[in-house]
């Protein structure tokens, strides 16, 4: 329990890909002391579309909010003790709405979303060599379907509601942050446009090392600057609630859902890696002040500027489209589980996975690769093969793109990786976690306290100048009570494994052709 007067609670909404939550944090302590969490319903008007509706979007925030309120007084705990709220969330989804009715113009396009595939043809046609990398060094991004921009030039292509109220002067572009912040600060009266760096060095809008907007590639996409929000740091007061039971309370830290995790597990120092398994898996490996160019297919990407007066951190990423999704589609698609959790028992019940390699590739690789044309592939199937060995090959994809993703980091940065702290849903899963210590060959880290993406935005917003009710100190919350696994398996027998997984990932390339 909390001794009334000298505790102080954060909040963080954490708006993902298949749900959101709001929790509330004992500050510094980083104690969870009650949560509420929604599901968010999946659109999916053709095959690789993924859409979302902006207002159930902002709904199930504001209902999460209240419900957690209601929580909280049942503690017999007052809302005043909550001093500020931040915000983290699904990266790059695209929302456009019109600020003179407020109303969305589109439904969300989802990070996932693959419709943009010839917008990303003609675009690479577009650059002096034909090269989807031309961009890299401005904005740390190749050219995909995975980014903001692309998914913007595709909405002024092809609807013309939202070409006319840009035309008028009426549209305003967010990621999943900037729509939250403009609601709930007051929407049409006065609502702030502004999003944090971290969401937008994944827009290809932003020149990475200014930290701004960039002429050249809001030309290069013909994207107006005008629909654009204003580029904020990770931890200021933005603005107040003007909705909710906790209207009045700042908002004063905003964090892409895969950096506010890094936040979370503190990683602060320079070479730490951390890893979040959920719809999709999304490595970071903090590098320090300087944006590190890749050469192997990660991602450069803003990792937190923790205050306006504070540096800027940068980080390589990798980020792997199917990890969760993959267990899903076992449930749903081939109905071999009846519950996600379940894939856990049945992966035991085998020892290995009898030679089967399952690659999700359900709408293309990300990285290491960028094939929008891959398609999966389940090989080495026998007559023995059963559902155990696929269940386990299917955990066992989750570990190789991770594998993957590592080693394109160690070619980077030129740094070994001495262990990988972990995080997000798939975490319960001990057996996953077992072999990833088994394929990697180095030991995963998995904290006491899941919650370390919503655990990152409270740090943020409870660190705010302003606000001050959090000091990060160098004794992480997150590594109190964390379990380590470690490898059980020896070299040779890694490398033989993974060559085996690459000659898999090869049988997916270029299946579209
Ligand atoms: O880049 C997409 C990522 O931010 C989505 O994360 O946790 O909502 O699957 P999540």
């Amino acid at each position: 329990a909390l001794a009334a007067m000298d505790k102080w609670l954060v909040g963080a909404v954490d708006q993902g890909t298949s749900s959101t939550r709001f929790i509330l944090f004992e500050s510094n302590t980083a104690k969870m002391v009650t949560h509420h969490q929604k599901e968010i319903s999946q659109i999916f008007p053709q095959e690789g579309w993924v859409e979302q509706d902006p207002v159930e979007i902002l709904h199930s925030v504001t209902e999460c909010i209240d419900e957690t309120m209601k929580k909280l007084s049942a503690l017999n705990l007052k809302p005043e003790m909550v001093k500020a709220i931040g915000i983290t969330n699904q990266r790059e989804t695209t929302i456009v709405w019109d600020k003179v009715t407020g109303k969305p113009l589109h439904n969300a396009i989802i990070w996932l979303d693959a419709r943009t595939s010839e917008t990303v043809e003609k675009l690479v046609k577009k650059t002096p060599n034909r090269d989807k990398d031309s961009l890299r060094d401005k904005c740390g991004l190749p050219l995909s379907t995975y980014f903001s921009a692309v998914k913007m030039r595709w909405l002024l292509d092809n609807v013309d509601e939202v070409r006319q109220s840009v035309e008028k002067g009426h549209c305003l572009f967010g990621n999943v942050d900037t729509w939250l912040l403009w609601n709930l600060t007051g929407g049409l009266h006065g609502g702030k446009h502004y999003t944090d760096v971290t969401n937008a060095s994944r827009t290809m809008l932003m020149n990475i090392h200014t930290l701004e907007w960039d002429d050249e590639l809001c030309k290069f996409f013909d994207i107006p600057k005008a629909i654009l929000p204003e580029i904020r740091c990770s931890s200021e007061i933005y603005g107040y609630l003007m909705e909710t039971c906790l209207r009045g309370l700042p908002i004063s830290g905003i964090l892409g859902d895969q950096q506010a995790a890094l936040v979370g597990q503190s990683c602060f120092k320079i070479g730490q890696v951390k890893n979040t398994y959920g719809t999709g898996c999304f490595l970071l490996n903090n590098t320090g002040n300087k944006p590190v160019e890749s050469k192997h297919g990660l991602l450069t990407t803003v990792a937190y500027k923790l205050g306006k007066e504070k540096p800027t951190f940068y980080a390589l990423e990798g980020s792997v489209a199917i990890a969760g999704a993959a267990v899903q589609w076992l449930r749903d698609n081939l109905g071999i589980i009846e519950k996600s959790a379940d894939i856990e028992t049945l992966a035991a019940d085998v020892d290995d996975t009898h030679g089967c390699y399952f690659v999700p590739a359900f709408s293309g690789l990300f990285c290491p690769y960028w094939q929008p044309d891959a398609r999966g592939v389940i090989c080495g199937l026998s007559q023995f093969t059963t559902k155990q060995h696929l269940a386990r090959a299917c955990l066992e994809a989750v570990c190789f793109q991770t594998c993957e993703v590592l080693d394109a980091m160690k070619k980077d940065s030129g740094l070994p990786i001495v262990s990988l702290q972990v995080d997000g849903g798939m975490t319960v899963n001990s057996l996953l976690m077992q072999l990833q210590a088994d394929l990697v060959g180095i030991p995963v880290v998995r904290p006491a306290m899941a919650e370390t993406t919503a655990l990152g935005a409270a740090m943020a917003a409870g660190m705010a100048e302003g606000v001050a009710v959090w000091h990060i100190d160098e004794d992480p919350p997150s590594a109190q009570g964390a379990y380590m696994f470690q490898p059980r398996t020896n070299p040779e027998e890694r490398a033989k494994r993974l060559s085996r997984w690459k000659k898999a990932v090869e049988r997916t390339m270029h299946w579209e052709l």
